[in-house]
Formats: structure tokens, sequence, C-alpha cells
């Protein structure tokens, strides 16, 4: 085993990760030694996948405000967000925008040259900032070039696959990481750790994300005795492309597009006539689902009958200043303009609003341990997230888990070398000896078609009841898989099977803390608790991890500033 030493681990590059390390590294005027750990090339971070906005009050002269950021947000979230947490975050915000923009980003502009917005769903003030359609990539160039003017002192151990966060007396005492160009093992040690790995999206089979988002950030946490928040949240974005799920952005309704069923009805209005293609994420989603189950979709392949986005009505100059990605991706993918034909689309698993719990500032409750972006849940979003708070909220808790992480490693030294190291490369050496006859490929393939089919835009119990059975069925099964690469160099198959792995216990966090909720809030419809129950579960569900699966208990939403009302658009 090789053991490499630093002050800061930052495992995860993506918007979050790579804030983080700015911000740390600004603040120790480049002095600080920061490992940079991610399983893919640094750029490659799903983060690159973001297209259509930040949020941020940048307007109050033109009628916005943080209050009114701050009340979109938590009524978004069906008032299951901590209302302490959204002000801070609101208060932030704008900062965020402004720093990206003297690091250089291209930020979209108005006419005026101020920096321009565009109107996102559940938002009540057009306050997403862009980048035309590609607003985290541009945003992960900025912080990246950015970043390497600051630093002295980045190691960058790309296409690096962490295996297991090893916590000793709570602390971080090390991580397992297997390099995938020749299969050394590997240890990385810190004086603290921030987590900023990202979703799990993986878990179903219509999904956003990329093939690499699998919730190894998430399941390393939650197995290391770190507890996971609210996990049964999970947001169907309006508007995955068919047949593959690839993100069409929000900004398509932001900038004007509509959605229309099979009698080419703008059906919206039913549903949320004030916000019509604006109204919030859960609810668009549902509404679509509504329309496709009464039969006014179109049918489409293997199931996945669809609705349409209509741009046309655009025009041409606008999509290609606007939306030019869109454009770009629909072109390739299914052959269709999106200035000639409508889009077809559907609901689509896009975000995890739970994660690795955490306090305001990203600290886990383990000494030396942050988390921050979308592996962590701070409770910005509570039940449903808002579009756009997302790359948002990377930025804000990059930069605060950064600032105290850089402050913690100060005055801290490294933990003893973990006891535990060997016992995980004792678990990887058996997997890749194993001679057992299941196929990790298949038990993931029919991990993510359950998903799909027991935990989407609607729920019932009967449902999550056969999903979670199944997923203890391949729990099981995991036990006796077999890898066909036995061989170190470059290993796909080791890592896509321990990837399997974590995926299995993040879907049984989530189906069991839906099961158990028996209410309806943002994204967690149920068909059988068709109503918010306030008095039982305004509460957060925490699940611990037990050698018998997870444990559930509940925390307090803070409620600080709004009781909760019934949520109308
Ligand atoms: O639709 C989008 O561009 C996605 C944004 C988000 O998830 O915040």
């Amino acid at each position: 085993m090789e053991v490499y030493n630093h002050d800061l681990v930052i495992l995860g590059t993506g918007l979050a990760g790579l804030r983080a390390a700015l911000e740390a590294s600004q603040q120790s005027k480049g002095e600080l030694d920061i490992a940079l750990v991610s399983k893919l090339q640094l750029m490659r971070a799903h983060s690159v996948a973001a297209e259509g906005g930040t949020a941020a009050v940048m307007r109050q002269d033109e009628g916005d405000s943080y209050e009114l950021h701050a009340w979109d947000t938590v009524k978004g979230s069906d008032f299951l967000a901590d209302q302490n947490v959204v002000d801070f975050f609101v208060h932030e915000m704008p900062k965020e925008i402004l720093h990206l923009d003297h690091w250089g980003i291209p930020w979209s502009r108005r006419e005026d040259g101020r920096i321009a917005q565009r109107p996102f769903g559940g938002h009540t003030y057009p306050r997403a900032v862009f980048a035309a359609d590609k607003t985290g990539f541009l945003e992960m160039q900025t912080l990246y070039d950015t970043l390497m003017k600051h630093t002295k002192k980045i190691n960058r151990y790309d296409e690096g696959f962490v295996t297991s966060i090893l916590i000793e007396n709570n602390r971080f005492a090390g991580l397992t990481m297997i390099d995938m160009i020749n299969g050394r093992q590997v240890l990385i040690r810190g004086k603290a750790l921030i987590i900023a790995t990202g979703g799990a999206g993986q878990i179903f089979g219509f999904t956003t994300y990329s093939e690499t988002v699998t919730g190894d950030g998430l399941a390393m946490s939650y197995r290391a005795g770190m507890p996971l928040k609210d996990m049964e949240f999970i947001q169907f974005h309006p508007t995955g492309l068919i047949p593959s799920g690839i993100l069409m952005t929000e900004a398509c309704r932001g900038e004007g597009g509509t959605l229309l069923n099979n009698t080419g009805e703008r059906f919206m209005g039913t549903y949320a006539p004030s916000k019509m293609e604006l109204a919030p994420r859960d609810m668009v989603s549902r509404s679509e689902m509504t329309e496709i189950e009464a039969g006014r979709g179109f049918p489409g392949p293997e199931g996945l009958d669809y609705i349409h986005l209509d741009l046309r009505h655009l025009g041409r100059d606008k999509i290609l200043e606007r939306l030019p990605l869109i454009r770009e991706v629909t072109i390739k993918h299914i052959g269709l303009d999106p200035i000639e034909k409508p889009i077809p689309i559907r609901p689509v698993a896009h975000y995890t609003m739970g994660g690795v719990h955490t306090d305001i500032k990203g600290h886990t409750g383990v000494e030396n341990v942050w988390a921050a972006g979308e592996v962590a849940c701070v409770s910005l979003h509570g039940g449903n997230r808002l579009g756009a708070n997302s790359t948002a909220e990377c930025l804000v808790w990059g930069r605060v888990a950064g600032e105290e992480a850089a402050r913690y490693c100060a005055n801290a030294s490294v933990a003893d070398m973990p006891k535990s190291a060997e016992q995980e490369w004792a678990k990887i050496e058996a997997l890749l000896k194993s001679t057992g006859t299941e196929d990790h490929y298949q038990i993931r393939k029919e991990l993510r078609k359950n998903l799909d089919a027991t935990m989407g835009v609607f729920r019932t119990g009967e449902q999550m009841q056969a999903g979670l059975t199944k997923i203890r069925e391949l729990k099981e099964r995991y036990k006796y898989i077999s890898l066909k690469d036995k061989s170190l160099r470059y290993n796909t198959d080791l890592e896509r099977a321990i990837e399997t792995g974590f995926m299995i216990d993040v879907a049984e966090v989530a189906t069991l803390g839906a099961l158990t909720r028996t209410e309806s809030r943002g994204g967690h419809a149920r068909r059988d608790y068709q109503v918010r129950d306030d008095e039982n579960w305004l509460k957060h569900t925490m699940a611990h991890f037990t050698a018998d699966g997870p444990k559930l208990d509940y925390s307090p939403v803070d409620i600080s500033m709004w009781k909760p009302v019934e949520r109308k658009y």
C-alpha cells in the first residue's frame, strides 16, 4: 500500500469540490497542501452537465429580494427546508455570482451590460444567472483556471477510485483508493476531508445523470457512520429527452417553451394556472405523468410515453443564442431540430434532495469531515429543490466547507495510521479472487429497473414494499458476484462491481425512507397518502448504517421564518 499525506483532502472535483479547493487555497495564500481526488479526469465531473442557471438575488433595484428568494425556496421545498439554512444561502449567493464574474466567467449579459437572468420554475422573479445553456461547464472551467492561478500545492489524483472513507475515533483517518491506471492500492491521509462527490442518479434507469454518478460518496459516508438525511426525496426533472434521458434544461421553459399533450393543449393551465410551465418541478412532473396516464401523451419506446416540449415559437435566433446546447444535443441524439419540431420529453430522475447530514456550516459531525454540494444534505431543498438552486448550493457550501476545513487544518495534525485500511484491501482482494456465480452488471440493471418501477413520480406503499424486497434480494445476490477481469490495470470491471454495491445501499435507504414516510410532500408523492401531514411528518428522516440494514430516526425542521401553509401556484 502506498501512503500519501496532505493537509486537506477533497473527494470529488465537481463544482462544490473545486469551489472548496479554491477557498481553502486562497485562505492559506496557496500554502495548504490539497489533494483533489476523483474517479474521473478532473474536468469530467458531472457538474459540467449543469445547463440552465444558478439562482441569486442580483436585482434588488428592480424588484427582487432575499426574502422573496427565501420564500420561493421554502415553499418549493414543501416546507421541509431548514429556514435558517435558506436565509443564509440567499444572502451568500450573490457574492458567488460576482466572484465568478471577477474570475472571468462569460455570463450572458443584457443589452445594458448587466448580468442577464432568466425565469426558472418556482421562482417568482427571473433569478437564474446563466452562461447560455452551458452554465455548469463554464463555472467549472472558471473555478479550475482560478484555482490554478492561486494554488501552489494542488495534488491531483485523477482516475483514483475511492473504495472507503476511514473514520477512527470520530476522525477522518484516510481514503482507500485504487489507482485505476495501474491498480495500486493507495491510502490518502489528511488533516481534514471534504466530501463533494455529487448524487446517485444512476440508481434509476431513466436519468439525466452520467454513468459515473453512482452514489459512491453517499454510500461510503453512510458505511463510515455518517447518517443520510431525507433520501426518499428524489427530484424528477420534467424534461428528459426520449429515449436517453439527457437533460433538456428548464431554461427551455424559462425562455418561453411550452408543454403540449397529444391534443396540442398547453395542459399546465389545468394544474398550475398562475405559473404554467414554470411551476416547481415536482408539480410539473406530476402533471405530465397525469396527462400520460390519462392517454394524452404520445406512445414512446419501451414504455417511455412522452409529452412535447415546444420551442418553435421562440424562433431560430433565440434558440441559437440562448439554447445552443439543446439544439446540438437533439440534432445529434435524435436527429430533431427544435427550431422545426417539438422535442419528445418526460419526467426523468435528476437530483437527490437528501444526502450526508451536515449542519449549516457543512460539518458532518465527524471532527474533521465536511460535505458540500449534492452529496450533502444541509437541508436547503427539503422535499423539492427549485431549479438553479443546486449549482448555487455547490458554490456557497463549497466555499463554506473550504473555509472551515482550511481553518481546522491550520491547527491540526493528520490522524494516526488507520487500522481499518488492511480490512478494506482484504475485501477487494477477495472480490478479485471470487468465483461467485452472480453477474454484477445484471444486478445493477435489475436495481435500476426496480427503482424506475417503484420509486417514481407517483409511489404507493405496495410498490415500494415490493421494491424494497427486491433491493434486499439483490443485496443478498451481490454477496456472490465475481469479476471477469482479474487484472490490476484499469480494471473497470472491479470499479463497476464496487459502485453497484454502493448503489444498492443508497437505493435501500431511499426506498425504506419513502415507504416509512406515510404522507405526500414535494417529490415524494404517494397515491395511498396524498396529503402532506405536518403533524406527523414535518421532520427530517435520518438513516443510520447497521449490519442489518438502515435504521431510521428523525430530526426537527427549522421553521423560524414561515409556518407551513398549503402550497398553491
Ligand atoms: O434544467 C436545468 O438546467 C437544471 C438545472 C438545475 O437542476 O438546477
